[in-house]
């Protein structure tokens, strides 16, 4: 077991905190504010030498609970102060478990299942002793050439403040130290995901409109959820590095939003505040980084090697190194480190193989999926087909289905899309697999440097020819194609931007060349960001959008592809035809002529400029009607809340799941609103038949916005459209007014 059954006092905290700084001499306390990484990057002293000596505070990417407790025995045992070890790790979508991907998470619209589902994380991560997640990361993301998209819960600030409550509460439970629970981290703090051309860690470049009113409200409300730590981002931000950016970490954080915790730097950003060309030196680096309100140094040792040269120069007061120091320790004693700083290691295993885990994670896969695209109501497939191909370089693949930032899961543990079909049909059923085509990033991942990975070599041309060949007649053998195509788990993720969406390698020749065999063909996709559909958004039924799903990956797309399970899923980011298009989303402004005028077909001449799928979009195996929209009072003052209802019939022959989204247009204020705002959403499941009425509340959070005019936020006189749906061209229409 682990921490107390209740949250400490903060004055019992305070107290312990006190007692413990006044016995830590300088170079103790630096070592508190220094995480150091126990793989990829080498080290010029051991981990024994550096924790006997006071010289970490924490480790990350320690996950085996035996060298855990090793090295937690060295710091309680041997070091001066006996101050255990705080293990941090990159628990972002589970630990051995692995679940869809954030993005994919989002795309269920369904907080209590992120929240179910970081809760499994963070057991399965607490029992293997890591104590600390650097997740959610909440990153607002609008291009999706930007790796990182996948990570975060995509284009929205009202979905994705919805994802990171979910997630922090799921992480840390009802308070820090909850048992089974570890520290959450929200990440990467601010405008991360703005990169100037999707480019990762390059420049963002935000006003402050945007950031108030879209970058910043994830990061708000996982505060407001009682985020115990906080990762400054690694880029700059309207030229000043996120890492020694004081209006984000002093002005935004702490003295707007009260943030109590503490804050690291993301791996080497103190040290590369030189490499923006910001601080003069290592030294001047760590100056800054720490009077801007950087905590705890991950990577760097800037903090090591600096800080107390700094006090002694009288640079900096030891009393900022204690107000730094102070949180750190807040941290390990609320989650009961010093009282229970080791683990069980036999029932760590136990817990890390609970199959109630694995079936969660399918439950999850399976409400995460979104269906594209069914014409002629192809899915779902009768299991009493005679033959079926599935081809694809990511039907038969493990690795892929984990999507990244899955170090701790076990890829020989996943089940593949071939292996959940097969699973799924009847022995007589004859299953074909064919590869068809290999893909490859053009550069390689970065993460396959760290762990010293080299490509496999890449095959002949004879022999591409001869995959793509036998692909093609085993799909004209067989009844019904299905591909699995996208991208690699390492074309996701940190260190993988795109210029283009399109599908990578000769995926799509292979489509079209099983297409034109006539039979019919459904589409699966395993990938971490939208691609390019337009030639299949006409050319195939069934689309069906899978993202990276998981250890249980295979069987929940098995269960969707044969009625087992039913898609409910919605697109938390609006779906480009082109990359010519980005950055596109939902809710941008009018500001001239709106598309729907009729001399203005769009603003590009060679494409629509709307999307392919709309923000909010997704099908199911039935249908839904949505009428009878109410609003309690059509006139309300600033500051009092507004009730809306609405019915939501299933008029289908098939159970399913709806999101009703609600979205509002401010028609009129200090500044010109967009044209659509998503302000509520309910996923539910319906009967055949069944007609459900769902309530809403609108009150000042959703009423108001940061006013670029008026420099703050304001909820103001002015009239409203408001619109409940499907997704975010949702018709079903009212007005209301906020008046004086
Ligand atoms: C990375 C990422 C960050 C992650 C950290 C530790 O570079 O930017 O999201 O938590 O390093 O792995």
């Amino acid at each position: 077991m682990s921490a107390s059954s209740a949250a400490l006092s903060d004055a019992e905290v305070e107290r312990r905190v006190s007692a413990l700084l006044r016995q830590m001499t300088l170079e103790e306390k630096t070592g508190q504010l220094t995480q150091i990484f126990y793989k990829f990057i080498p080290d010029s002293a051991t981990p024994e030498e550096r924790i006997r000596k006071g010289e970490a505070g924490s480790y990350l990417f320690v996950t085996d609970p035996a060298e855990v407790n090793r090295l937690q025995r060295v710091a309680v045992e041997q070091s001066r102060l006996h101050i255990p070890l705080l293990m941090g790790f990159d628990v972002i979508h589970g630990f051995r478990t692995i679940f869809p991907v954030p993005l994919a998470l989002a795309a269920s619209w369904d907080p209590v299942l992120v929240e179910q589902v970081q809760t499994i994380a963070a057991r399965e991560a607490h029992a293997a002793g890591i104590r600390w997640t650097f997740a959610p990361m909440v990153d607002i993301a609008r291009d999706p050439r930007w790796g990182r998209m996948v990570e975060g819960a995509g284009e929205d600030p009202f979905l994705g403040a919805a994802s990171a409550r979910a997630q922090v509460r799921g992480f840390q439970g009802p308070y820090i130290g909850s048992p089974e629970h570890v520290l959450a981290c929200v990440k990467h703090f601010a405008g991360y995901g703005a990169a100037d051309g999707g480019r990762d860690y390059d420049s963002s470049y935000i006003p402050d409109v945007s950031l108030w009113n879209t970058y910043l409200p994830p990061f708000h409300a996982a505060v407001q959820a009682g985020v115990g730590s906080v990762m400054s981002a690694y880029m700059d931000l309207n030229d000043v590095p996120a890492t020694g950016n004081r209006f984000l970490l002093q002005d935004v954080l702490r003295q707007s939003w009260g943030f109590r915790g503490f804050v690291v730097s993301d791996a080497f950003a103190i040290r590369d505040l030189t490499t923006h060309g910001f601080a003069r030196d290592e030294q001047d680096a760590a100056y800054r980084a720490l009077t801007a309100g950087i905590d705890m140094d991950m990577g760097a040792k800037s903090y090591l090697s600096n800080l107390a040269l700094l006090v002694r120069q009288g640079r900096i007061p030891e009393a900022a190194i204690d107000n730094a120091v102070r949180p750190v320790l807040a941290a390990k004693i609320r989650l009961g480190l010093f009282e229970h700083p080791y683990v069980d290691v036999s029932r760590a295993q136990q817990i890390l193989n609970a199959p109630e885990h694995r079936e969660f994670a399918r439950i999850a896969a399976r409400r995460s999926a979104v269906l594209l695209r069914n014409q002629g109501a192809l899915l779902p497939l009768s299991k009493n087909i005679a033959s079926l191909a599935v081809i694809g370089p990511l039907a038969d693949s493990q690795k892929d289905l984990q999507g990244s930032w899955s170090f701790a899961g076990d890829p020989s543990e996943v089940v593949t899309v071939l292996q959940g079909i097969r699973n799924k049909l009847p022995p007589g059923v004859s299953v074909a697999y064919a590869k068809g085509v290999e893909i490859r990033r053009r550069y390689p991942s970065m993460f396959d440097a760290l762990q010293n990975v080299s490509p496999a070599p890449a095959p002949t041309a004879a022999e591409i020819e001869e995959q793509f060949d036998k692909a093609v007649s085993v799909a004209r053998r067989s009844d019904l194609a299905v591909l699995v195509l996208g991208e690699h788990e390492d074309m996701s993720g940190e260190g993988a931007s795109r210029t283009s969406l399109d599908l990578p390698g000769d995926q799509e020749r292979l489509l079209k060349a099983v297409v034109a065999t006539g039979k019919p063909v459904v589409l699966v996709l395993i990938n971490g960001r939208p691609l390019d559909l337009s030639w299949a958004a006409e050319h195939v039924p069934a689309i069906l959008e899978a993202w990276y799903p998981g250890t249980q990956g295979g069987n929940a797309i098995a269960d969707l592809l044969f009625g087992d399970a039913s898609p409910g899923g919605k697109l938390p980011v609006t779906w480009p035809r082109s990359a010519g298009q980005i950055p596109i989303y939902y809710a941008h402004n009018r500001t001239q002529q709106p598309e729907t005028s009729p001399e203005f077909t769009s603003r590009y001449w060679d494409l629509p400029s709307t999307p392919l799928y709309p923000f909010g979009y997704g099908l199911s195996y039935t249908q839904f009607a949505f009428s009878n929209l109410q609003l309690r009072q059509n006139r309300v003052k600033a500051g009092e809340r507004l009730e809306v209802s609405v019915n939501v019939e299933n008029t289908g022959n098939r159970a399913g799941d709806e999101v009703a989204q609600l979205y509002i247009h401010q028609q009129s204020g200090s500044a010109s609103r967009p044209v659509r705002q998503l302000k509520g959403f309910q996923r539910i499941t319906l009967a055949p038949g069944e007609k459900k009425t769902l309530r809403f509340m609108l009150g000042q959070e959703e009423l108001s916005y940061w006013s670029p005019q008026e420099k703050k936020w304001v909820e103001e006189p002015a009239d409203f459209d408001l619109w409940i749906g499907p997704d975010s061209t949702a018709t079903l229409h009212a007005t209301f007014a906020i008046i004086p």
